[in-house]
Protein backbone atom coordinates (compact mmCIF):
# COMPACT_ATOMS: atom_id res chain seq x y z
CA UNK A 1 0.00 0.00 0.00
CA UNK A 2 1.24 3.28 -0.41
CA UNK A 3 1.35 6.11 1.85
CA UNK A 4 -1.36 7.96 0.07
CA UNK A 5 -3.32 5.18 0.83
CA UNK A 6 -2.51 5.34 4.26
CA UNK A 7 -1.31 8.42 5.78
CA UNK A 8 -3.29 11.72 3.81
CA UNK A 9 -6.37 13.18 3.88
CA UNK A 10 -7.23 13.60 0.41
CA UNK A 11 -11.18 14.21 -1.69
CA UNK A 12 -9.76 15.04 -4.88
CA UNK A 13 -12.14 12.39 -6.24
CA UNK A 14 -8.95 9.91 -7.64
CA UNK A 15 -7.25 9.14 -4.27
CA UNK A 16 -8.87 5.86 -2.15
CA UNK A 17 -9.63 7.43 1.22
CA UNK A 18 -7.05 6.94 4.08
CA UNK A 19 -8.15 3.86 5.73
CA UNK A 20 -6.12 5.29 8.96
CA UNK A 21 -9.41 7.01 9.33
CA UNK A 22 -10.60 3.59 10.44
CA UNK A 23 -9.81 4.80 14.01
CA UNK A 24 -12.62 5.94 13.62
CA UNK A 25 -15.07 4.33 10.92
CA UNK A 26 -17.78 6.49 10.99
CA UNK A 27 -15.08 8.91 10.06
CA UNK A 28 -13.98 6.80 7.31
CA UNK A 29 -17.28 6.76 6.01
CA UNK A 30 -17.91 10.18 6.04
CA UNK A 31 -14.47 10.90 4.05
CA UNK A 32 -15.67 8.60 1.71
CA UNK A 33 -18.87 10.48 1.11
CA UNK A 34 -16.49 13.47 0.51
CA UNK A 35 -14.58 12.08 -2.42
CA UNK A 36 -18.06 10.29 -3.78
CA UNK A 37 -19.20 13.75 -4.11
CA UNK A 38 -15.89 14.60 -5.55
CA UNK A 39 -16.24 11.68 -8.35
CA UNK A 40 -19.88 12.86 -8.87
CA UNK A 41 -18.28 16.62 -10.31
CA UNK A 42 -15.72 14.29 -11.99
CA UNK A 43 -18.41 12.95 -14.01
CA UNK A 44 -20.27 15.92 -14.70
CA UNK A 45 -17.17 17.24 -16.38
CA UNK A 46 -16.44 14.18 -17.95
CA UNK A 47 -20.01 14.21 -19.66
CA UNK A 48 -19.05 18.50 -21.05
CA UNK A 49 -15.71 17.45 -22.06
CA UNK A 50 -15.02 17.65 -25.56
CA UNK A 51 -13.08 14.10 -26.69
CA UNK A 52 -12.36 11.40 -24.64
CA UNK A 53 -10.17 12.08 -21.82
CA UNK A 54 -8.09 8.40 -21.94
CA UNK A 55 -6.23 8.80 -18.31
CA UNK A 56 -9.20 10.39 -16.71
CA UNK A 57 -11.86 8.04 -18.07
CA UNK A 58 -9.43 5.20 -16.72
CA UNK A 59 -9.17 6.30 -13.23
CA UNK A 60 -13.25 7.02 -13.59
CA UNK A 61 -13.76 3.16 -14.00
CA UNK A 62 -10.97 2.21 -11.91
CA UNK A 63 -12.48 4.11 -8.74
CA UNK A 64 -16.26 3.59 -9.70
CA UNK A 65 -15.57 -0.56 -10.47
CA UNK A 66 -13.76 -0.84 -6.54
CA UNK A 67 -14.46 2.22 -4.32
CA UNK A 68 -18.15 3.09 -4.84
CA UNK A 69 -19.07 -0.63 -4.67
CA UNK A 70 -16.81 -1.40 -1.54
CA UNK A 71 -19.02 1.35 0.12
CA UNK A 72 -22.28 0.55 -0.62
CA UNK A 73 -21.22 -2.94 0.90
CA UNK A 74 -19.90 -1.83 4.03
CA UNK A 75 -23.61 0.20 4.48
CA UNK A 76 -25.42 -2.09 3.12
CA UNK A 77 -23.61 -4.99 5.15
CA UNK A 78 -22.63 -3.55 8.33
CA UNK A 79 -23.06 -0.05 9.17
CA UNK A 80 -27.10 -0.02 8.17
CA UNK A 81 -27.85 -2.97 10.22
CA UNK A 82 -25.56 -2.02 13.19
CA UNK A 83 -27.83 1.27 13.15
CA UNK A 84 -31.19 -0.57 12.78
CA UNK A 85 -30.29 -3.19 15.75
CA UNK A 86 -29.95 -0.05 18.32
CA UNK A 87 -32.84 1.99 16.81
CA UNK A 88 -35.53 3.57 19.39
CA UNK A 89 -39.16 3.60 17.95
CA UNK A 90 -38.83 7.38 17.90
CA UNK A 91 -36.16 7.32 14.76
CA UNK A 92 -38.59 5.80 12.06
CA UNK A 93 -35.99 3.98 10.68
CA UNK A 94 -37.54 0.98 8.88
CA UNK A 95 -38.70 3.50 6.22
CA UNK A 96 -35.40 4.95 6.03
CA UNK A 97 -33.45 2.08 5.76
CA UNK A 98 -36.04 0.97 2.71
CA UNK A 99 -35.43 4.23 1.07
CA UNK A 100 -31.78 4.03 1.88
CA UNK A 101 -31.16 0.28 0.23
CA UNK A 102 -33.83 1.28 -2.92
CA UNK A 103 -31.22 4.30 -3.35
CA UNK A 104 -28.42 1.90 -3.66
CA UNK A 105 -30.45 -0.72 -5.96
CA UNK A 106 -30.57 2.74 -8.37
CA UNK A 107 -27.10 4.56 -7.76
CA UNK A 108 -25.74 0.30 -8.52
CA UNK A 109 -27.90 -0.61 -11.61
CA UNK A 110 -26.63 3.62 -12.71
CA UNK A 111 -23.33 2.19 -12.00
CA UNK A 112 -23.44 -0.67 -13.83
CA UNK A 113 -24.24 1.36 -17.06
CA UNK A 114 -21.72 3.69 -16.80
CA UNK A 115 -18.93 1.31 -16.02
CA UNK A 116 -19.81 -0.75 -19.04
CA UNK A 117 -19.94 2.22 -21.21
CA UNK A 118 -17.04 3.54 -20.43
CA UNK A 119 -15.02 0.50 -20.32
CA UNK A 120 -16.36 0.10 -24.13
CA UNK A 121 -15.05 3.88 -25.00
CA UNK A 122 -12.99 3.86 -28.11
CA UNK A 123 -10.20 6.47 -28.66
CA UNK A 124 -11.01 8.82 -30.77
CA UNK A 125 -15.21 8.33 -30.55
CA UNK A 126 -17.92 10.36 -28.93
CA UNK A 127 -20.07 9.30 -26.19
CA UNK A 128 -23.31 8.16 -26.86
CA UNK A 129 -26.22 10.40 -25.36
CA UNK A 130 -27.08 6.50 -23.71
CA UNK A 131 -23.68 6.71 -21.65
CA UNK A 132 -23.84 10.33 -21.03
CA UNK A 133 -27.21 10.14 -19.60
CA UNK A 134 -26.38 7.05 -17.62
CA UNK A 135 -23.61 8.85 -16.06
CA UNK A 136 -25.71 11.98 -15.65
CA UNK A 137 -27.90 10.11 -13.75
CA UNK A 138 -25.20 7.98 -11.42
CA UNK A 139 -23.77 11.38 -10.19
CA UNK A 140 -27.08 12.80 -9.65
CA UNK A 141 -28.73 9.90 -7.88
CA UNK A 142 -25.74 9.19 -5.59
CA UNK A 143 -25.16 13.13 -4.65
CA UNK A 144 -28.91 12.78 -3.88
CA UNK A 145 -28.19 9.78 -1.49
CA UNK A 146 -25.30 10.74 0.08
CA UNK A 147 -26.88 14.46 1.11
CA UNK A 148 -30.19 11.97 2.66
CA UNK A 149 -27.12 9.37 4.57
CA UNK A 150 -24.83 12.44 5.45
CA UNK A 151 -27.98 14.32 7.26
CA UNK A 152 -30.10 11.48 9.00
CA UNK A 153 -28.06 8.22 8.95
CA UNK A 154 -24.33 8.90 9.84
CA UNK A 155 -25.71 11.23 12.83
CA UNK A 156 -28.05 8.43 13.93
CA UNK A 157 -24.67 6.28 13.56
CA UNK A 158 -22.66 8.31 15.95
CA UNK A 159 -25.52 8.81 18.54
CA UNK A 160 -26.52 4.97 18.24
CA UNK A 161 -23.67 2.80 17.92
CA UNK A 162 -21.63 1.83 20.83
CA UNK A 163 -17.74 1.12 20.98
CA UNK A 164 -18.65 -2.72 20.58
CA UNK A 165 -20.45 -1.67 17.26
CA UNK A 166 -17.72 0.87 15.87
CA UNK A 167 -15.52 -1.78 16.75
CA UNK A 168 -17.30 -4.42 14.48
CA UNK A 169 -17.84 -2.11 11.47
CA UNK A 170 -13.92 -1.16 11.62
CA UNK A 171 -12.64 -4.88 11.55
CA UNK A 172 -15.60 -5.60 8.54
CA UNK A 173 -14.46 -2.72 6.23
CA UNK A 174 -10.94 -3.35 6.72
CA UNK A 175 -11.34 -7.27 6.27
CA UNK A 176 -13.39 -6.48 2.73
CA UNK A 177 -10.52 -4.19 1.72
CA UNK A 178 -7.81 -6.86 2.62
CA UNK A 179 -6.54 -5.02 5.64
CA UNK A 180 -7.51 -6.92 8.39
CA UNK A 181 -4.43 -6.70 10.37
CA UNK A 182 -3.92 -2.85 9.89
CA UNK A 183 -4.87 -1.95 13.44
CA UNK A 184 -3.28 -4.96 15.35
CA UNK A 185 -0.43 -4.59 17.57
CA UNK A 186 1.68 -6.63 15.11
CA UNK A 187 1.47 -3.87 12.35
CA UNK A 188 4.16 -1.81 11.35
FE1 LIG B 1 -25.27 4.70 0.87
Amino acid sequence: MNSATTEHRTTDGKTPTSVMLLRNPLDFIAEDHLRLRTMCGELDRLVEATGIEDGAITVMIENLNKELPLLLADEDHDLIPKVLSRAEPEDELPKLIERLEQEHAVISAHLKTATTGLAALVPATDMSDQLREAMRNLASATRRHLTLENAVLLPLARARLTKEDLHELRSATLRRRGLADLFSPQSP
